[in-house]
């Protein structure tokens, strides 16, 4: 089984695709991780994020297990980190040179220990539409971008990061901009999705909410 979980910055997609992953027994690709990873290498290089050249070159040498190795970073998920991310994925050139390793995923899911499984639960932007469109189950998470800035402060505070409530919010309704204006790929919901505003929510209800619609999908 495939299922797909995109949405907006701080929606609670990464907290529902773990709970989920656990109940079902799926592997789970958080796929923001393959544009954190590039843009992480140019801010550690010192690298302009504005020089797509290097981006692509990044995204095309980009590996799983190096992703991975990138993702103990201290800055992987800082503000900065995300803010690289999103820029780089605006970048046509890039996204194209990471499709492939998000497709693969599917034909060949494994756990975070390399043992196989049997399906597999994609976090993101566009894995419904783009990566995964075959996806049995679609699930659009969003939430008011207060609500979402909120989240991601209280996120970083309880890390030990420092953050600016004003700056959180300034920052996610520029990622949402920039998301939703890619040609290549815009943020939107797959025809087939549904779609679940977490506004106000727990993170409990969202998960009972999320099994309802996977097991009405699924029988
Ligand atoms: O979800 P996360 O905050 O880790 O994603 C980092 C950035 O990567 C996002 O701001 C978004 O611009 C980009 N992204 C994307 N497509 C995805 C996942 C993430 O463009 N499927």
């Amino acid at each position: 089984m495939i299922i797909t979980i995109d949405g907006p910055a701080a929606a609670g997609k990464g907290t529902l695709s773990s709970k989920l992953a656990e109940k079902y027994g799926l592997a789970y690709f958080d796929t923001g991780m393959v544009y954190r990873a590039v843009g992480l290498q140019l801010l550690k290089n010192n690298v302009d994020l504005s020089d797509i050249a290097t981006a692509e070159k990044r995204a095309e040498e980009l590996t799983f297990p190096k992703m991975m190795e990138l993702s103990k970073d201290r800055d992987f998920r800082s503000a900065e980190g995300g803010h690289a991310a999103s820029v780089v994925s605006s970048y046509p050139g890039v996204r194209a040179r990471l499709l492939d390793m998000q497709k693969n995923f599917a034909k060949n899911p494994v756990f975070a220990d390399g043992t196989p499984a049997n399906g597999a639960i994609y976090d993101g932007r566009d894995t419904g539409t783009v990566i995964c469109p075959q996806a049995e189950v679609k699930i659009f998470v969003t939430a008011s971008s207060e609500v979402r800035a909120k989240r991601r402060y209280d996120e970083f505070i309880a890390k030990g990061m420092s953050a600016d409530y004003n700056q959180v919010l300034a920052d996610v309704k520029a990622r949402d901009e920039r998301d939703a204006n890619r040609k290549d790929a815009p943020m939107k919901p797959a025809d087939d999705a549904v779609i679940l505003d977490t506004s106000d929510m727990s993170i409990e209800e969202v998960f009972n909410k999320a099994v309802e619609i996977v097991e009405a999908k699924i029988k």
